[in-house]
């Protein structure tokens, strides 16, 4: 998996075969210039999500709900899942949070909806943990880790993102569940990656997070160094230990 946010980089994510496009929300971040995902809105994501979607023609569109477009009520996770999958043309949706979130996905999950689960790092929550820090180092933080991901998979979900999390918690949270995870910064023995396309890219504003890896480098295109991302991480090359919390 890889983030695009618009109709050509999709394509070249599409054709260089990822399995799955994430428009991210983190496009408040890559593409607006904001600190944090907070100010995206679901407006927004629809327009993004229906640009990305014209481009991938294969791989499976997955786009973010927003911060408080879906943790009012089930009935407000209904509509904005709607809006991103009429307007925005998703295949699925993602939500950030684990126990607190798990009747609202089951609740989008009975009318049809794919719903992708986010744990960890979940940026949307960056101020209540003082910052983008790793997650789930103390026993008690990977506890709630585990037991958030089991109620996703128990409420329906269809993948789980696991963000910033060591490597040996990530690594028993995807031998213990049968749907996949998909890790950023939770080490190799997740069943699928995902990064940000710009990061990969080596295009970002400062300082660069260990588990990102530039991909561009001796590449001859970006749909070439997609490519190599993409071998990467079927071959299990990508992250190394390097690039993985412990
Ligand atoms: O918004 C995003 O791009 C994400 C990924 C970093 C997983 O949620």
């Amino acid at each position: 998996m890889l983030t695009a946010y618009d109709y050509l980089f999709a394509e070249a994510v599409d054709r260089a075969g990822a399995d799955s496009i994430l428009v991210g929300d983190s496009l408040g971040m890559v593409v607006q210039g904001n600190s944090s995902t907070l100010p995206v809105t679901i407006e927004e994501m629809a327009y993004h999500s229906r640009a990305v979607s014209r481009g991938a023609s294969r791989a499976l569109v997955i786009a973010d709900l927003p911060f408080l477009s879906y943790q009012q009520s089930r009935e407000q996770a209904l509509l904005s899942a709607g809006e991103l999958m009429k307007s925005g043309c998703a295949e699925a949706v993602k939500l950030e949070g684990g126990e607190e979130m798990a009747a609202t996905v089951e609740f989008l999950v009975q009318r049809g909806i794919p719903v992708c689960g986010h744990l960890g790092l979940t940026p949307q929550s960056v101020h209540q943990f003082g910052g983008f820090k790793v997650q789930g180092r103390e026993q008690a933080r990977a506890s709630q880790i585990r037991n958030d991901a089991i109620a996703l998979q128990q409420a329906g979900a269809c993948a789980v993102v696991l963000e910033c999390i060591p490597e040996q918690l990530a690594t028993a949270l995807s031998s213990e569940l049968e749907i996949p995870t998909i890790g950023i910064g939770a080490g190799a023995n997740c069943d699928g990656q995902v990064l940000v396309l710009q990061d990969m890219l080596g295009l970002n504003d400062g300082r660069t997070p260990r588990f990102v890896r530039n991909f561009l480098p001796g590449a001859n295109s970006i749909e070439e160094a997609i490519s190599r991302y993409v071998a990467a991480v079927r071959d299990g090359s990508f992250p190394s230990a390097d690039e993985s919390y412990h």
